[in-house]
């Protein structure tokens, strides 16, 4: 089968409204979204708080796609086998968070999930090197990760050098943070595939009135593709 390095757009339900995440969750999927981005905080690896498994757990019988699991969590281990069973497809660990990533992923696909690593913007891509055989996803953030709403940090080269380490293998390079449809043909153009984004999907639309959240959605993709 060949690998899918199609755009993807995963909407991040930060942006959401707190209030009512199934039905956004729905809204979203319905306009289009490809994945669903759910961004776990715990207040010490960044400066921001958002939800736990039993969150993670309410969402899941609303994801119809692919629920694509950001922890900004550290440590991550002992929270391995709880967003398993929360239902996550993807569980993404920063290279930050611990002196033990390969492990980290290890335990994560052992626990039936696709193994994501992220690198926040001060970290090089060869921090990525050793795990390119134990990783489904590399995520490559463009903002200093904790907000949604923040501007754009440019990483096309360090996305162009993980493109280049991960040749025909079947990884896929997610970026996040300040994606918009200006953003979204650099990092396209440099290699990246997967596109989250919160506050450019969200703005303008509600559950109420969730055509918005479509045009936002198709405007992002459109230009990824014409990147
Ligand atoms: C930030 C999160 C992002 C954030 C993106 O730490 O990981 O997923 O929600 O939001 P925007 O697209 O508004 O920058
Ligand atoms: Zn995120």
């Amino acid at each position: 089968m060949r690998f899918d390095r199609s755009i993807k757009i995963a909407p991040s339900i930060l942006s959401a409204d707190f209030a009512d995440f199934g039905a956004e969750i729905q809204a979203i999927e319905a306009q289009g979204a490809d994945w669903v981005h759910v961004d776990v905080m715990d207040g010490h690896f960044v400066p921001n708080l958002t939800f736990g498994p039993p969150a993670v757990k309410a969402f899941r019988p609303h994801v119809k796609t692919v629920m694509d699991v950001h922890l900004m969590i550290s440590p991550v281990d002992a929270y391995i086998d709880a967003y398993a069973a929360a239902g996550a497809d993807i569980l993404t660990a920063h290279v930050e968070a611990g002196p033990h990533i390969h492990r980290t992923l290890q335990a994560i696909r052992g626990a039936g999930m696709k193994a994501g690593v992220a690198l926040n913007p001060g970290t090089p891509p060869e921090a990525a090197a050793p795990l390119m055989d134990m990783a489904d996803l590399v995520l490559v953030m463009t903002v200093n990760p904790g907000f949604g709403g923040q501007k754009f940090i440019d990483m096309t080269g360090k996305i162009a050098a993980i493109r280049a380490m991960i040749g025909d293998r079947p990884i896929h390079i997610q970026v996040d943070g300040g994606i918009t449809p200006d953003t979204a043909p650099l990092v396209a153009r440099a290699g990246a595939d997967s596109l989250v984004a919160g506050s450019a999907v969200f703005r303008g639309g509600s559950v109420a009135n969730p055509a918005p959240y479509g045009d936002n959605i198709r405007a992002i993709r459109a230009a990824a593709a014409a990147g």
